[in-house]
């Protein structure tokens, strides 16, 4: 059902009309090197030899995608018909259009029995009744975990993994997601969102790996990893999809799809800096920014999509057009006057495979378009060239998928474990006033709040439906926070009244009756699951229904607890001060109820820390590495940087001190190292896990400088008084930006090293 909006849309239209060169970071160059380049001989050969025998439809049909609602039964904006194959539509498209890629859930979640009688039946005709026996590529969303299979592991969202500033838990979730995607027969994963959520209004921050490049590409190589393995030809392994290439995030208005005005300075060094890296370590497929950048629609965009991507970054994977985004060419963004014109311009400028995905006037205009000259069969076959290898590189040609039975670890209580030390790891702790946390287990709580008993909050989008609201397709069994609560501390100690839905009050009256006779109050407040459109707000506040429950509630004088579950960081200035904890669960998955209840009772003591900045005023959106003039306020000073948190923030039950920040040397010479050592000691009563942030400043620049950037990070485990030295290495590639040139370049100068609040200063020289 995904799209009724975009269908009625697109209904109403056809009635209407009827170089660079980037620093490696020290564990980019770490990574296991997944790729499969040119220079396997084999399959390049076995590429050339079925291209050559391939007819222009043939090709035309490679590069097509259609959605499964397709080629199923029953109109698509039925969201309650069961899902069977139409075997008219299905011929349709696989014998007489050659289609090569299947995309999409239809409504909702389907078993895993169900995935294979689909992918079956349409790999069987693919690899059976066509001339060539190509199979079909089909792809998914399974962004936090594989959210549409029935009872599959579902991880915290990218921004909560984030959070846990270790790549190993996105690694994780990646593999075990590999695995469950594959073991629903399919075989490529239209993730990770390498896009940096440095527009905080943005429906999808949620699904990044947060505001910070360094950040954001460690995780997201560590998240390939874990996606595609050293083989992506391996049962278990799926070939991964960066989105959105690139920009896509960064809107002017905040809306999503919309308008993003950015020079190509920024582009590279910040932007495109992740894709780079996972282009690097072999990611075998891109997705395209649906929105324009300074004017042009990413999809026509033939600089960004042909000469960066390809030939600079020599990217030898194939890219996907994201939803319908050919006929907004058209439809939306204006730049093509006929359907025609917008194949014509989106293939011209290098995409590879188009998201039709309803119907065939994609491949209809594109034959045309080949036969009359005004697309070339060399860019055909380019494209063509690159989704086979592609197919090739996954193993399809042998086995399209693999058999159900050889994958007995899907949705077990292995899984689970991981799942549930990942959303462990990731819950921030951003306010503990008097130590109010960890909660007494023999004390009585009120549970209020739309998100306290809600297994959607705590999963966000992209669970089990597009906008994960339907709470019908749950997973069974998993706990919402009001139910850890109930099980740590006893149900006959825990009172829980609704309070607001997510901008509507319910009963708040009872909230604050109740609140009388508890000791503490947890109220866990939250954004409403939705991405994309759907997510659009006008507003980066807290809706006021909530916020007004705490103001009441916060009158009985009772202490309140704040859980934040969100999508991204809603102001909530006015309820901070009545709130003494809160902490920040972010959409930690299905989990991630037992999780954050862990951490309010002591039982673990939080390590997460944020990877955005929390703002404190809904105007005022200015990122940690800001530059100086950012900092001046309107009295000369330099506080203009005021959020409510600052990026890399959390605290812990325990205390860390810093000490003894060494450099090896106070000058940094050519090619030369830099090592940076620093002292951590656990000053406090319990074991606790620090997260050793280091950030370096250029002190002067032809470009205005940032006040700080991240360089390197490091999570590391002490007991009480335990003490340790982490010790990171730079480069002069760690202290680059990129110019007015677009080059990548380290000026010769200052340069300050902070961690936490210790500094040191050095000097670099060509
Ligand atoms: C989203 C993508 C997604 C695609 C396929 C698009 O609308 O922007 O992130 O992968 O749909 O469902």
């Amino acid at each position: 059902m995904k799209r009724i909006l975009t269908y009625y849309f697109t209904l109403f239209f056809l009635f209407i009309l009827c170089s660079a060169n980037q620093p490696n970071g020290e564990s980019q160059t770490n990574m296991v090197n997944a790729k499969y380049g040119s220079n396997d001989q084999e399959i390049e050969r076995k590429v050339e030899e079925l291209l050559a025998k391939m007819t222009l439809e043939e090709k035309v049909g490679q590069m097509t995608q259609l959605t499964l609602d397709a080629i199923s039964k029953g109109e698509f904006h039925d969201a309650n018909k069961p899902m069977e194959i139409d075997e008219e539509k299905l011929k349709k498209a696989i014998l007489q259009y050659h289609v090569g890629s299947i995309l999409n859930t239809g409504a909702y979640t389907l078993s895993r029995e169900k995935w294979y009688e689909i992918i079956g039946r349409i790999q069987e005709m693919a690899t059976k009744d066509t001339r060539l026996k190509i199979p079909v590529i089909y792809g998914i969303d399974a962004i936090h975990g594989a959210n549409y299979t029935v009872g599959a592991t579902l991880f915290p969202q990218e921004i909560a993994l984030a959070a846990t500033w270790d790549p190993k838990f996105a690694e994780k979730g990646g593999e075990i997601t590999a695995y469950e995607v594959r073991a629903s027969a399919i075989p490529w994963n239209f993730s990770p969102v390498l896009d940096l959520a440095r527009q905080p209004l943005w429906s999808r921050v949620f699904e990044t790996f947060g505001e910070d490049p360094y950040l954001a590409t460690q995780m997201g190589l560590a998240m390939v990893k874990g996606y595609q393995g050293e083989n992506v030809n391996h049962p278990e392994k799926v070939a991964a999809c960066l989105k959105h290439y690139v920009g896509y995030s960064y809107s002017f208005s905040g809306k999503d799809r919309t308008p993003i005005y950015m020079p190509e300075w920024m582009l590279r060094e910040y932007f495109l800096a992740p894709f780079k890296a996972a282009i690097e370590n072999g990611a075998q497929t891109v997705m395209i920014n649906s929105a324009e950048i300074n004017g042009v629609p990413v999809h026509a965009n033939k600089y960004l999509l042909t000469d960066l991507l390809k030939e600079e970054l020599k990217f030898d994977g194939f890219s996907v057009t994201d939803w319908e985004d050919i006929v907004m060419l058209h439809t939306v963004h204006k730049v093509a006057p006929t359907m025609k014109d917008a194949v014509k311009i989106g293939v011209n400028a290098g995409i590879d495979m188009s998201m039709v995905p309803y119907d065939f006037a994609f491949s209809e205009h594109l034959v045309e378009l080949v036969k009359e000259g005004q697309v070339s069969m060399s860019r055909i076959d380019d494209a063509v060239r690159r989704i086979l290898r592609v197919k090739f590189r996954l193993g399809l040609f042998e086995k399209p998928y693999y058999p159900m039975t050889d994958y007995p670890k899907f949705g077990s209580a292995e899984f689970a474990q991981a799942n549930y030390e990942a959303a462990l790891e990731s819950v921030t702790l951003l306010k503990n006033e008097g130590n109010v946390l960890p909660l007494d287990k023999s004390k009585k709580y009120l549970l209020t709040g739309v998100g306290a008993n809600s297994l959607n909050y705590l999963n966000g989008a992209w669970t089990h439906t597009w906008q994960g609201v339907d709470p019908q397709y749950n997973t069974k069994g998993k706990k919402t926070i009001l139910d850890a609560v109930k099980d740590k501390v006893g149900a006959k100690n825990v009172k829980y009244v609704e309070g607001t839905t997510y901008d509507k009050d319910v009963n708040t009256s009872e909230a604050v009756k109740a609140a009388r006779s508890v000791d503490a109050v947890i109220v866990v407040l939250g954004e409403i699951p939705s991405t994309e459109k759907v997510g659009d707000i006008e507003d980066l506040t807290m809706p006021e229904a909530q916020l007004n429950l705490v103001k009441e509630i916060a009158k009985t004088g009772k202490p309140i607890v704040l859980v934040l579950l969100e999508s991204r960081p809603r102001i909530i200035r006015t309820i901070e001060p009545l709130a003494k904890g809160i902490i920040n669960g972010y959409q930690p998955g299905d989990e991630g109820g037992r999780a954050i209840v862990e951490v309010l009772f002591g039982d673990y003591n939080p390590s997460g820390k944020l990877p955005i900045t929390y703002p404190r005023y809904p105007n005022s959106l200015v990122l940690h590495d800001h530059k100086f003039s950012e900092k001046r306020d309107k009295h000369f000073g330099l506080n203009a940087y005021n959020p409510q948190w600052d990026f890399g923030f959390g605290l812990s039950y325990t205390t860390f001190a810093y000490s003894d920040l060494k450099l090896s040397s106070n000058t940094l010479k050519g090619d030369e190292k830099l090592s940076v050592s620093v002292k951590v000691t656990n000053t406090g009563k319990i074991a606790g896990k620090e997260v050793v942030q280091l950030y370096t400043r250029d002190e002067y620049a032809s470009v205005t400088p940032n006040v700080k950037r991240l360089r390197r990070f490091q999570k590391i485990a002490l007991n009480p008084g335990e003490s340790k030295t982490v010790t990171f290495t730079i480069d002069k590639n760690d202290l680059a930006f990129v110019d007015m040139n677009n080059q990548w370049i380290t000026e010769p100068g200052a340069f300050k090293v902070m961690i936490s609040d210790l500094t040191a200063d050095f000097e670099y020289i060509e």
